[in-house]
């Protein structure tokens, strides 16, 4: 291939970071374009490097070649996550990009087309307002960026046999893409036509922060777990003489989204069961028509060993008390059964009443086209689309499918043999986030394990919809697991 997609060694600026107290230097290529024919400005790569690796210094056993590379990204509500920088969070803390190179990683940020991404003044391609950043968008971009490292991988710094993609809700579904999507022939004509590398695209390692995933089974998981909790609490922002103050307002369902309820909770256990889920003893992980059964318990057991490990150690509680929902406190919740010390059982009803409902019915297949992933199922001309049948036969707009391809292309819980799999795995997901059913992480995390991946998974105690709470955990983790694969050669 012409060499438009060489990495230019010589093409950096040092820099120094500072964030409180705490200060990193390295070299940063920005704004690197990863594929010949982009659609949109925004795809291009920035890469970080530790400069002490260039003065020949190892870190954490790591040196300039052999570093893992982090791959974290910015995407949000499915909505186009440029490339990030080292620097301070939404909260004043250092972000991920910046702790990784603290840690002695590199880190490569690839900016990533989504739902909102268009045509405007200066981007390349028509400048005719279409949308070019709609499903599967986003995946054949941050498989562009991998195929772009691993074209590189004699230049650039860093392991391209260790990466490991990193991100938050739609950047959980992302970096689960990635880890289960490898070298899968369905996206080759999307890597062709914005003019990829040729080269593989499967990574080491997945890290996944409550991953809005499995779109077309999560109306019927939402409901499964919130069916008869009809009042749904949104956060709102409202303008007071103070500024603009987010707000938690609640409204009930109507009776048709009550049917609707219903209706979709009925449809879980078949797709459930389909799964063929099993515990860690070979036991089926099933569910009854009614919902209840195996799968259920598993689900409880899980949330159970989260409320276990903040009895034990209060780590939210200590840690992370500016992210914690209140009221979650683990002393104060009610529908758990604890002797002497050990959480025994829970009341399921008692602990989604207090966790309680985010969206209305249907939560994700919005009948009306306005949910973030009808917008995400659009095309470069067609605004939003159905993704499930469900919605799509009772759409309130006439709404269009999707095709089956496109829906597939984006659901990293497909395992199929022309997939690559991510050898390793770690799945967080917030005791307390309403944002999708705990059945959506509790899925792919047991079909994983069930595939004899190594998974980590877990449900932080009291935490909501967010990521990157626990960095130091995220990297020993990483840590391990690549030191383990480079001796084993
Ligand atoms: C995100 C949150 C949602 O509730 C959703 O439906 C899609 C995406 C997000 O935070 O990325």
């Amino acid at each position: 291939m012409p060499n438009e997609l060489e990495f230019l060694p010589d093409c950096f600026t040092v820099r120094t970071c500072a964030v409180g107290t705490a200060r990193v230097t390295y070299r940063a290529f920005e704004g690197i374009p990863y594929c010949t024919r982009p659609k949109s400005a925004v795809q291009v790569l920035n890469l970080f490097v530790p400069e002490e690796y260039y003065a020949g210094a190892s870190w954490n056993g790591y040196t300039l070649h052999s570093a893992p590379i982090f791959m974290p990204n910015t995407v949000g509500g499915y909505m186009e996550g440029p490339a990030g920088t080292p620097g301070a969070d939404r909260s004043g803390q250092p972000n991920a990009a910046f702790r990784a190179l603290q840690h002695g990683y590199v880190v490569a940020c690839p900016g990533i087309r989504g739902r909102t991404t268009g045509q405007s003044a200066g981007e390349p391609g028509p400048a005719d307002g279409s949308l070019v950043g709609r499903a599967p968008a986003l995946i054949v971009d941050m498989k562009a960026a991998i195929r772009y490292l691993r074209h590189n991988r004699a230049r650039i710094p860093g392991s391209t046999d260790h990466i490991i993609t990193s991100g938050t809700s739609a950047g959980g579904a992302l970096s689960a893409l990635a880890g289960s999507t490898g070298n899968c022939p369905a996206y080759a004509p999307y890597l062709e036509e914005i003019g990829a590398a040729q080269e593989r695209d499967d990574i080491f390692a997945a890290n996944c922060y409550c991953p809005i995933h499995n779109l077309e089974n999560a109306d019927a998981a939402y409901e499964w777990m919130f069916h008869g909790h009809n009042e749904y609490f949104r956060m709102q922002l409202r303008m007071t003489d103070h500024g603009i103050v987010p707000e938690l307002s609640a409204k009930e369902m109507t009776e048709k989204q009550q049917h609707l309820s219903a209706e979709l909770k009925a449809l879980f256990p078949p797709y459930l069961n389909s799964l063929g889920l099993r515990d860690r003893d070979g036991t089926p992980l099933t569910l009854d028509a009614d919902g209840t059964g195996r799968f259920l318990d598993a689900v409880q057991a899980h949330v159970m060993r989260a409320a276990q490990a903040e009895l034990d150690t209060h780590h939210t509680a200590e840690q992370l008390a500016a992210l914690q929902v209140p009221g979650s406190e683990i002393q104060r919740q009610e529908y758990l059964t604890i002797r002497n010390g050990k959480v025994t059982a829970i009341d399921w009803d008692g602990y989604v009443t207090k966790l309680t409902r985010m969206k209305s019915a249907p939560a994700f297949d919005a009948l009306d086209l306005s949910s973030p992933e009808n917008e995400e199922f659009g095309t470069a001309s067609i605004a939003a689309r159905h993704f499930t049948d469900f919605s799509v036969s009772r759409s309130e707009r006439g709404g269009q499918m999707a095709e089956m391809d496109v829906i597939r292309m984006l659901n990293p819980t497909l395992f199929s043999e022309d997939r690559t799999l991510a050898s390793h795995w770690r799945i967080r997901h917030g005791a307390f986030d309403r944002d999708t059913s705990l059945a959506i992480p509790v899925i792919l995390a047991t079909m994983l394990e069930n595939r004899g991946l190594d998974v980590d998974f877990a449900l932080p105690w009291g935490l909501p919809h967010c990521g990157d709470y626990d960095l130091d955990e995220l990297f020993a983790w990483i840590d391990a697991r690549v030191r383990a694969s480079q001796q084993a050669g």
